[in-house]
């Protein structure tokens, strides 16, 4: 069985030998900006890079981010505790291109990381892809797009149809805060029930029904504008590429568990608590 240590390495290496350039976590406090104060995201120290306001060092960057949902627009805090793959700090692997490769590289990517270097089972892989959008009819905000149908076309080279799902606003159009960097995105779902309950139900109805063993793992989000104060979306001087895939939920496919909590990140930790307290996890 791949550790979670070993897990993160091959995230790192395979991008690596597709010529990103490896950096380290940002801290967790965010400095600097005062639209957010905990990194809620992997994209977040590259902000400047994304809106134009900083130069492009490295085209192609991936790492693993520490982040804290406690807070602001993307806040977990309620579902920690209550579920198996929900957490105030995780991990965040990603992978990102500024003004270089867009939609097609970024999906080919994540589907060879998953299912040949990692082997997971592509049948058990479902895809969602933004379905469109008309302006919210209180805020005015719209994401004004059409159906992303060119993710959709790029993912059929790889999945069947019925696995591909069309999804809204709230799950399918990723925004940093309530300014910032935004576009269209595509996550990727895993079903990791036992074949028997597969059988039962298919896994095409549960993607996106907060059922814990049909969860997303990966984001891949196609940036494409900053969101501004008043609602409005502005183009970004570049296309680019912000992927962010849950590592605890990962190692728990990746290790045949049906908790994230009984991965190797986590039953160290929780079997010293159970020394020192007496008590049994359970
Ligand atoms: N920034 C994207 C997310 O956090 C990848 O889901």
């Amino acid at each position: 069985m791949l550790t979670s240590k070993e897990i993160r390495q091959s995230f790192l290496d395979f991008f690596a030998s597709k010529n990103h350039k490896i950096v380290p976590s940002a801290p967790m406090v965010v400095k600097d900006d005062p639209t957010l104060m905990f990194t809620n995201a992997g994209m977040n120290q590259f902000k400047n890079i994304i809106l134009g306001n900083d130069v492009i060092k490295y085209p192609r960057v991936a790492d693993t981010q520490k982040c804290l949902r406690v807070s602001g627009k993307h806040n977990d805090l309620e579902e920690v505790g209550h579920d198996t793959y929900h957490h105030t700090m995780f991990e965040m692997l990603g992978n990102w291109s500024f003004g270089d490769y867009f939609k097609k590289e970024a999906i080919a990517y994540a589907w060879e990381f998953l299912t040949d270097i990692l082997k997971l089972d592509k049948n058990r892989l479902y895809v969602t892809v933004f379905e469109g959008d008309k302006p919210d009819a209180e805020t005015q905000r719209a994401t004004s797009l059409h159906r992303d149908n060119e993710a959709a076309e790029i993912w059929k080279q790889f999945l069947p149809e019925n696995h591909i799902i069309n999804g809204n606003r709230h799950d399918n159009f990723w925004e940093m805060g309530d300014t910032g960097p935004c576009g269209p995105c595509s996550e990727i779902h895993i079903d990791i029930r036992p074949e028997s309950e597969r059988q039962k139900v298919d896994g095409l109805t549960l993607v996106n029904q907060s059922h814990p063993q049909v969860i997303e793992i990966w984001n891949l989000v196609f940036m494409q504008y900053n969101r501004k104060a008043d609602g409005s979306l502005e183009p970004l001087p570049n296309k680019v590429i912000d992927t962010g895939m849950g590592f605890e939920r990962l190692c728990m496919a990746i290790q045949g568990k049906t908790s994230n909590y009984n991965t190797d990140i986590f039953t160290p930790i929780i079997a010293e608590i159970e020394k020192i307290t007496g008590y049994k996890y359970v």
